[in-house]
Order: C-alpha cells, then sequence, then structure tokens
C-alpha cells in the first residue's frame, strides 16, 4: 500500500510517499481502506516534532479516517466488512489502509460522502465536547469563537448556534469571514483590524461574552480576558497564532469568570461513551442541515505537503481533506 511517511522531524517537504507493507491487523482490530482523510493543525505539529503526541518514526501523519471495512480481527464485535465507517487514528491517515481498534470506529451516516465524514471527527467532536461538557453553553448565551473560519471555529460556530448561541466569530480574512456569516454566526469580526474587544463589549450590551472560545491563543487570548461577561467561560483550545497565553490571575479573579481547559483526545479515552452520544447529535443536526462541515480543499495522497501548506497558509476554510483515488 501506499503511504506518506514522516521519517525525520520537518517541513511538509520532507513527508516521503513510499509503498510498503500495510500495518498488521490484531485482535479487536479493523482495517480500513482509506477513501478520505482529514488534515488538522495537530499534523503540522506532529511532523514538526511539536505536538505532544510523537510516534516512532517512520510515521505516517493523519488524525482521522472514513473509508470502508476490508477485514476485520479476532473477536471483532459489530463492525463487519464492508461497512463505511469513520474513525479517528491519532496518526496513519495518510496512507491507502490504516488498521484500529474496531471500537473506535463510528459508522459513517446514511447519505454522507467519505470527504465529509474524515472532515469532521476531530473538530466538532472538540467542539462539542467544548460547548456541551466543558462550558455548558445555554441558549441565549453569547459564545465568542475565535479563528472561526478555521476546523475546529467553524465547527464551534455551527454547534454554538445550533445550541442556541449568540455567536461572534473572529478572524484575519473578510473573505473566509462570509463562511463563518453563512455557517450561522450572528456577527463576524475581523481582528487584524484592530482590537475587537470594544466592539465584542458593545456587541453585548457592556457584558462581554458568556462563552470564548480560543483556538488561536497569544493577544486574542489577551484581549479575551477583557471582554468575557461574569461568570464566563473561556475554553483553551489551541493556540494556532504561535504563543501560549500566561493570563493574569488577577483578572480572572476580577471576571469572575473560569478558564476551562479542553483537551478533547484524552477526553476521549476517558469518556467514550459521552463522545459517541456528542458525535449523534452532530449527525442529528447534519440531517436536519444544521450541521455543514466545510470541506474548501480536497488533495490526492501524493500532494500532501500542499495540502499541509494550505493549512498553514492559512487558505482552509473549515477543513482540507486527502482523498484516495
Ligand atoms: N484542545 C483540543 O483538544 C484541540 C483539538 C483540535 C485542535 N486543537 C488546536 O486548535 C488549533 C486550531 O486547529 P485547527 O485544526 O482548527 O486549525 P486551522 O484550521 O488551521 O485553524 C486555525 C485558525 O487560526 C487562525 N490563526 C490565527 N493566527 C494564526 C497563525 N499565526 N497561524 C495559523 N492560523 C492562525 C486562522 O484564522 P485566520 O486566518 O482567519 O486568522 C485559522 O483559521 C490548533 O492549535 C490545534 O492544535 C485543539
Amino acid at each position: 500500500m501506499r503511504a506518506v511517511l514522516c521519517k525525520a522531524y520537518g517541513p511538509p517537504e520532507s513527508l516521503v510517499l513510499e509503498e510498503g507493507e500495510p500495518p498488521p491487523l490484531y485482535p479487536g482490530g479493523v482495517r480500513i481502506a482509506v477513501k478520505a482523510a482529514g488534515v488538522n493543525f495537530p499534523d503540522v505539529l506532529m511532523i514538526k516534532g511539536e505536538y505532544q503526541f510523537k510516534p516512532p518514526f517512520p510515521f505516517s501523519p493523519g488524525a482521522e479516517v472514513a473509508g470502508v471495512v476490508s477485514e476485520v480481527g479476532a473477536d471483532v464485535r459489530g463492525v463487519s466488512v464492508g461497512d463505511n465507517v469513520i474513525a479517528m487514528t491519532g496518526a496513519g491517515a495518510f496512507a491507502e489502509e490504516v488498521v484500529v481498534p474496531a471500537t473506535s470506529t463510528v459508522p459513517l451516516p446514511e447519505g454522507m460522502e467519505f470527504a465529509t465524514g474524515a472532515a469532521l471527527m476531530l473538530t466538532y467532536g472538540t467542539s462539542a465536547f467544548a460547548l456541551i461538557q466543558r462550558a455548558q453553553l445555554q441558549p441565549g448565551e453569547t459564545l465568542l469563537v475565535h479563528g472561526a473560519a478555521g476546523g475546529v471555529g467553524l465547527s464551534a460556530v455551527e454547534i454554538g448556534r445550533a445550541m442556541g448561541a449568540h455567536v461572534i466569530g473572529t478572524g484575519g480574512d473578510d473573505e473566509k469571514l462570509k463562511v463563518v456569516l453563512d455557517r450561522g454566526a450572528d456577527h463576524v469580526i475581523n481582528y487584524r483590524n484592530g482590537p475587537f474587544k470594544d466592539e465584542v463589549k458593545e456587541l453585548t450590551g457592556g457584558k462581554g461574552a458568556d462563552v470564548i472560545y480560543d483556538a488561536v491563543g497569544g493577544d486574542v487570548f489577551d484581549q479575551s480576558l477583557r471582554c468575557i461577561a461574569w461568570d464566563g467561560r473561556l475554553l483553551v483550545i489551541g493556540f494556532a497564532g504561535g504563543r501560549i497565553p500566561a493570563p493574569p490571575a488577577n483578572l480572572i479573579l476580577l471576571k469572575n469568570c473560569s478558564v476551562v481547559g479542553v483537551f478533547f483526545g484524552a477526553w476521549v479515552g476517558r469518556q467514550p461513551e459521552v463522545h459517541r452520544a456528542n458525535l449523534e447529535k452532530v449527525f442529528e443536526w447534519w440531517r436536519q442541515g444544521v450541521v455543514r462541515p466545510n470541506v474548501s480543499h480536497s488533495f490526492p495522497l501524493a500532494k500532501t505537503a500542499d495540502a499541509l501548506y494550505a493549512v498553514i497558509n492559512r487558505e482552509v476554510v473549515g477543513k482540507a481533506v486527502i482523498t484516495m483515488t
């Protein structure tokens, strides 16, 4: 099978596409013939050696797939050859075949394209966990989503809207922000035009945002503490902007707010049944047309480096996927 391999930490062009042995099947595992793989910001960090999860070399990056089960291992129940599934893989998805525990697969909803299925588990799973369990977002609350045109950002906009929140999305490009409006944000703010905190205050009648979803970090996080509501929840999702903020504890005290960590990947292993229930909700919203994962870019396996550069260069709106042909 063909796989994109990382043999040493480096930039996307250091990845190599090679023909090799398929990964071995194990008891409880299923082999998936990959149809599409989602591209995520953490893939970029992983090949640079900057992600918390460091697979041994050589490894194929790629954390989520959609495909068809081609083989099942011993002791597998409830998953059969020929099933269309989606799964999180941690790594290994930028390959024609991947083996995962059967228990980590989820049936691809009837009528959903493989590319869409490959694009939603990590982002919508993260945002559902963040907004439902961590923030306990309530209908009528104001949700401020930073990096709203990105993978996790756009999913947070849609889920926030589905949960009945007023959504404000921020981003750095007016064209990308049009998609954020189309996906249900009530207002958008371009943070390249200057500080956003006053506009957030104005849009919320001086109160500030009840829940802030921050996948950007740095200055964006710092400003967020200045426009969060009393009792607000500031969700720490990621640091796409590059700087890990160090929030002043006095501001957290004065705002009577909570700074809430969100580590989706580790949580899924601890509460898999809650994760599945969240996904069911997401699928229900998708059936209702409330959630429409946006795949702005699609690349063949041989162009994986281009896919990663599309993410690095902030060209992607929602998600990029790798498709197998
Ligand atoms: N906590 C968790 O469990 C969890 C789960 C998944 C992802 N994450 C993290 O969430 C972050 C976003 O992931 P993603 O997959 O949504 O990435 P993405 O699709 O690349 O989106 C990131 C967004 O951040 C904005 N951004 C601002 N400054 C940036 C910069 N200097 N470089 C790149 N983007 C910048 C970009 O929007 P504009 O161009 O509009 O500014 C972009 O749309 C990452 O740090 C990732 O590791 C965390």
